[in-house]
């Protein structure tokens, strides 16, 4: 059996738990709004058509800034169209995603979804095919109190209070190819410099996120952020970065390892960020919006051709199944983004509601949690106070896509009177034995310890068997002289919360 120890002191501090680390992503693609999170003709549906079947998930969750409403969609997005008298909104086609948008809902409504969940908007604007000024129109819509004409325009749309919206990215992934309107480095850097200056004229004390690479292997990858900062640092606060995992070839060790690749595609973006700050001997660091990561399987959906030849109104689009595999990535990646809590401020998990989602709904059905679900909620529900940084000594393992990695993985976090510790044990096939020294927690109770963990691998949650996959109590964890010893099961997401 493999053994590992760890050891945690409360002084070994990393950063403060940060709520915004456990965003999420709503895009009008697919079912992700539309009998996603509203169907008005839904048995749980409120006033507003909004399934309440799903807000209760969303609560559970834990979820907390909300991007929206893009992604590739905002791309093509003019926002004006998705305010006012609904009968009114035109219908367009989203090139993006080759399909077509009712403007049923926009930005009031989904302000109104918001408040229903507890969650913080996060807006995109649109700066691939549009400009600055429909930028600032819709900073004003959203965020004047009274007095001028959009402003006025959204009272008169039934939204006295202004929706306050304090982070805003500045387009999306303009690095891509396949984004409407994509940028070279030096143009999308002057655009997103001149727009960000702009909105701060209106309030300096916005946050805005510039787009990173839309992924650590895009062939401009580091000169994309070194270029772009070069033109917007003064301008920004974060930097984005996006990424995407899925197993490859069934190598699921490699997989499982995906944590290694974000942990340094985080090192490379703060490295570039940080020396594009030093050359212009400036004090200001730029912080990382990790504002979409997940696991997507997308090389099955480009080799399957998943976009509609037709142009249909929420189609099914990337609604990926997840497995027992996928919530342990899922929630080894949640726990590299705590670990890398003092520079990675803001994430936003890809996405919310049916599309690569941990929450999936059928058109006048159930809603049900998909096997991810459980790592984001319980470590959102426990992660508080201080993220620890933990000296884990661990067997190692050989991948063909990260090099060596470790067999446990584990971040911690504490608060005055409880600690939590998130552990992954990445071994295909042994338990693994492991210690902790909870003295310098101060911790001589384990308040609950859970596991996700199947004999199937490759289980999953389905419309049919929408339980199949739940996390249980870990009977096997003690605590006994400040040293907690658990068992971990192969292929195993672990937390353990502590008084
Ligand atoms: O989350 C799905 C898509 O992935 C987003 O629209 C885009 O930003 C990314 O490529």
């Amino acid at each position: 059996m493999p053994r590992a120890h760890i050891e945690l002191d409360k002084q070994a501090v990393v950063a403060p738990v940060r709520r915004r680390t456990f965003g999420a992503f709503v895009e009008h693609l697919g079912r992700g709004v539309y009998t996603g999170l509203y169907e008005p003709e839904h048995p749980s549906a409120n006033d507003e058509g909004f399934r309440m079947d799903v807000v209760e998930l969303v609560r559970e969750l834990g979820s907390t800034t909300v991007r929206y409403p893009g992604g590739n969609f905002v791309s093509g997005f003019r926002w004006e169209d998705s305010i006012g008298p609904r009968d009114k909104r035109p219908v367009r086609r989203d090139l993006s995603w080759h399909s077509l948008e009712s403007n049923q809902v926009g930005l009031d409504e989904f302000a109104r979804w918001l408040k229903l969940t507890d969650s913080e908007l996060m807006l995109s604007v649109n700066v691939a095919t549009r400009g600055i000024l429909p930028a600032l129109d819709l900073l004003e819509y959203a965020n004047h109190p009274s007095g001028t004409a959009l402003s006025d325009l959204r009272i008169a749309n039934g939204t006295r209070e202004p929706h306050n919206v304090r982070m805003w990215c500045l387009g999306n992934e303009m690095d891509g190819p396949w984004q409407t309107g994509f940028m070279t480095a030096d143009g999308y850097g002057k655009i997103a410099a001149r727009t960000a200056a702009a909105m701060k004229m209106a309030d300096k004390d916005l946050e805005l996120v510039v787009c990173g690479s839309s992924g650590s292997g895009m062939p401009t990858f580091g000169d994309w952020e070194r270029t772009v900062l070069e033109h917007a640092y003064d301008h920004v606060d974060y930097v984005s970065c996006h990424a995407y995992y899925q197993e490859h070839d069934g190598d699921l060790g490699s997989f499982l390892a995906s944590a290694i690749d974000m942990d340094y595609f985080i090192d490379t973006v703060v490295a570039t960020a940080d020396h594009v700050g030093y050359k212009k001997r400036s004090n200001k660091k730029i912080n990382i919006s990790f504002d979409e990561w997940n696991v997507w399987y997308l090389k099955e959906h480009q080799e399957s051709g998943d976009v509609n030849d037709v142009w249909r109104h929420a189609p099914r689009q990337l609604e990926d199944k997840y497995t027992v595999a996928d919530a342990v990535v899922v929630g080894n990646l949640l726990m590299t983004l705590l670990r890398r809590s003092d520079r990675v401020t803001s994430a936003s998990l890809a996405q919310l509601v049916n599309v690569i989602a941990p929450i999936m709904t059928e058109p006048g059905g159930p809603a049900w949690r998909q096997t991810t679900f459980h790592p984001f909620s319980i470590t959102s529900r426990l992660a508080s106070g201080e993220v620890i940084r933990p000296v884990i000594e661990t067997p190692t393992y050989e991948t063909a896509r990260h090099g060596e990695a470790s067999v446990i993985d584990a971040v911690a976090t504490a608060d005055e009177d409880r600690a939590a510790v998130f552990l992954v044990n990445r071994d295909l096939r042994e338990a693994a034995q492991v210690t902790i020294d909870v003295r310098g927690l101060g911790s001589s109770r384990i308040a609950e310890a859970v596991t996700l963990a199947d004999s199937d691998v490759y289980a999953k949650n389905t419309l049919a068997d929408q339980n199949r996959v739940t996390p249980s109590a870990n009977p096997s964890a003690t605590l006994a002289d400040g040293v907690l010893t658990i068992e971990l099961p192969p292929v195993s997401w672990t937390a353990i919360a502590l008084r």
